[in-house]
């Protein structure tokens, strides 16, 4: 951290405009967000990254109740909201119900736990964080953790996916979120929900890089209104490092970070970096400002291979095949 992070006097909100993505019933929403996956950032840091990217002048924050820091972050959007800075409606808040609460009565009860942490009344989207049920461990806090057998696998639960989607649709009709939407569903998967969903998804946040272009998903995302989210956006910074990306950022004076999430703003996809550091969170909000040409999308889009950088999936049983 540097030695003036801490100094607010020196952080003031950025003048940048904010390139916006629309959703099917006409809601907008910020092109950028701050992901709050702390990783190895115990969550008084990653709340501390929410107060210095409210500051800063980011509206839009992708939580998780796997994140295990929606308590923290909620002090701070209470503490924001109190101030007058903003209204209610101006910020964008989503989070996401765990694997383990599936069952239609535990998609509920999470979501009213996620309410209570973040303190606030409604979400403004609410995702099924993987295609996948596993068993109920309980009530939060233990409702995150991962149930596992004797080998070390998850622990399945026979719940299908259209029964937690109804429970979600559930949380439109009562106020409790205003969209609901998906995350890590491939393009089969969101094919199928399409068939059988009253309210059709909102968003799909998946793993997307140049290296994970998602070209397919992208597409299939496009002609049915979904908007495609990106975590992972960085590749927790192995991306960074690419000869091209360096010297995209070089040429036009910017840093390898905001080439990156350029290009993803460019695609008219939403885009989610994780910084709890207020310098490397400014440079990535100045993205949205950066003007890529043709010819460094171009390049940008010759990094695809493939490569995914987030190892959650493959450690726990879950194959994406689009
Ligand atoms: P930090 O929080 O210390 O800034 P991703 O969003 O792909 O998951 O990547 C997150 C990782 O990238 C974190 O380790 C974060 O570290 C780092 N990071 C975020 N923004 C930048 C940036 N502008 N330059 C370099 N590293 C960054």
């Amino acid at each position: 951290m540097a030695a003036n992070d801490e100094d607010t006097s020196k952080r003031r909100r950025l003048d940048v405009k904010m390139p916006t993505l629309q959703l099917l019933n006409g809601t907008t929403i910020p092109a950028l967000g701050l992901g709050t996956f702390g990783g190895s950032d115990p969550p008084h840091i990653m709340a501390e990254a929410v107060r210095k990217a409210l500051e800063l002048g980011y509206r839009s924050f992708d939580c998780a109740e796997c994140y295990g820091n929606e308590l923290e972050l909620g002090v701070e959007f209470s503490r924001f909201l109190a101030s007058g800075a903003s209204k209610r409606e101006e910020l964008f808040v989503a989070s996401k119900v765990w694997n383990t609460n599936h069952s239609p009565e535990h998609v509920r009860e999470a979501c009213l736990n996620t309410l209570q942490n973040l303190q606030v009344k409604y979400l403004d989207l609410y995702l099924l964080h993987w295609p996948m049920a596993w068993e109920y461990v309980g009530k939060a806090p233990f409702s995150t953790s991962v149930p596992r057998d004797d080998q070390g696998r998850p622990k399945l639960a026979r719940i299908a996916l259209h029964r937690t989607w109804a429970a979600m649709e559930a949380l439109v009709d009562e106020g409790k979120v205003k969209h609901i939407g998906i995350s890590n569903f491939t393009a089969l998967l969101l094919g199928d929900l399409l068939n059988y969903a009253r309210i059709p998804p909102a968003c799909n946040q998946v793993e997307m890089t140049p290296y994970l272009q998602q070209r397919n998903l992208l597409e299939m995302c496009r002609r049915n209104g979904v908007i495609l989210a990106a975590y992972c956006p960085l590749g927790r910074r192995e991306l960074l490092q690419e000869t091209a990306v360096q010297r995209i950022a070089t040429a036009h004076g910017t840093s390898p970070a905001a080439v990156v999430l350029a290009w993803a703003v460019t695609r008219g996809t939403l885009v989610l970096p994780k910084s709890s550091n207020a310098e490397r969170l400014a440079e990535n909000l100045s993205a949205c400002e950066l003007q890529l040409r043709l010819d460094d999308m171009r390049d940008l889009d010759s990094l695809e291979c493939g490569k995914r950088i987030d190892t959650f999936a493959a450690q726990n049983g879950c194959i994406f095949i689009d």
